[in-house]
């Protein structure tokens, strides 16, 4: 790849050109797209089991439709994103592999247990709104197909948002118990819901690049900072408080102060030594054997198909 060649896309990328699947790309850049999309769609994938432990037990029946539909949704996240990183050259097969191997990490927030109903509100509001705020920027990624498919990827998750923290809402003004159960959630959740954007921006092995490329439109410690500028107030409006001793407004900068990640935390569960790293990587190993003669069978009656139609 020649200097001309690198500053022409370059000056692409400044004039704010979405690049296309055909168009001549830096190796890098597809190599950065590939890896991102194909973590995200690993964690839209991986994040259906959390959840899906709960849909048996919804507290009713109007919780179930809600949790299911969401889900769902993330299933139909997850796809799209596969779809977009096809258009890279990648096949959903390898991608999967390398999640099964290990070679592909997803998010480190979904390798945490859910223990009580009240996790699935703490999960909807907190990491879903991690989410969203982590996302809507990539609404505007300099790669097409990946910015198309986060602009619904965004809708439904601001329904999800909204259907956790209406949960907590519930919780948080119902019994001592209730209360009670939806303080120990947002205990549990919300350190882990910081460390989803990522490292300090100064341990961002990818950052400074992706941010040239317009793939990120804003670093790992803006987005955090942002994240709990807005989430604070939501959590005072509940009536609950956040496990941070340094958690306080700043006038002078107009954001929240917080207190220091626990890094050494991050690096294990990223490097497969959280809670629950193990059981969520043998569930999707289960899931992509079981449905092995599904793929099969799809794939035969397409060739069936196609046999006939030229016969
Ligand atoms: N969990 C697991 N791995 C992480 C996390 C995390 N929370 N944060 C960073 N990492 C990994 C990176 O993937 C990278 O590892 P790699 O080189 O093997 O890929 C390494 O830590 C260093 O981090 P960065 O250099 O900062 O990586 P990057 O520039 O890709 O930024 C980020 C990380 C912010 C997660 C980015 O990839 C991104 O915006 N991804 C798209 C959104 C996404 O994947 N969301 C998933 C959770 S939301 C949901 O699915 C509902």
């Amino acid at each position: 790849e020649d200097e001309a060649f690198l500053a022409a896309f370059q000056a692409r990328i400044d004039a704010e050109e979405k690049i296309e699947p055909n168009d001549p790309m830096p190796e890098g850049y597809r190599k950065t797209l590939v890896r991102q999309i194909g973590q995200h769609a690993h964690s839209e994938i991986v994040g259906m089991l959390p959840e899906g432990n709960w849909i048996t037990r919804a507290p009713s029946l109007r919780r179930k439709a809600a949790l299911l539909a969401k889900v769902q949704d993330e299933g139909g996240h997850g796809l799209y994103l596969y779809s977009a990183a096809e258009t890279l050259g990648v096949s959903r097969e390898q991608m999967t592999e390398e999640l099964l191997s290990g070679k592909a990490k997803y998010s480190s927030i979904f390798n945490y247990p859910t223990l009580t109903w009240a996790d699935i509100g703490a999960i909807g509001w907190l990491v879903d709104g991690a989410a969203i705020m982590n996302q809507i920027p990539l609404c505007r990624c300099s790669y097409g197909p990946y910015a198309r498919a986060m602009i619904r990827v965004c809708k439904e998750e601001s329904f999800h948002q909204r259907q956790g923290y209406e949960i907590m809402m519930t919780l948080a003004r119902g019994t001592p118990e209730q209360k009670e159960m939806a303080q120990d959630a947002l205990n549990r959740w919300w350190w882990p819901s910081l460390m989803m954007f990522g490292p300090h921006d100064s341990d961002s092995q990818h950052g400074d690049q992706s941010m040239k490329w317009k793939i990120k439109r804003f670093t790992n410690d803006e987005l955090r900072q942002k994240f709990v500028d807005a989430t604070v107030p939501q959590g005072e409006y509940l009536g609950l408080s956040f496990p941070d001793p340094d958690l306080r407004w700043n006038e002078e900068r107009g954001s929240y102060d917080f207190g220091e990640i626990d890094w050494d935390e991050f690096w294990r569960v990223v490097k497969g030594g959280g809670p629950m790293n193990r059981e969520r990587i043998v569930a999707r190993r289960k899931a992509w054997e079981d449905g092995q003669w599904v793929r099969e069978a799809a794939l035969a009656h397409a060739e069936k198909r196609r046999a006939r139609r030229e016969a």
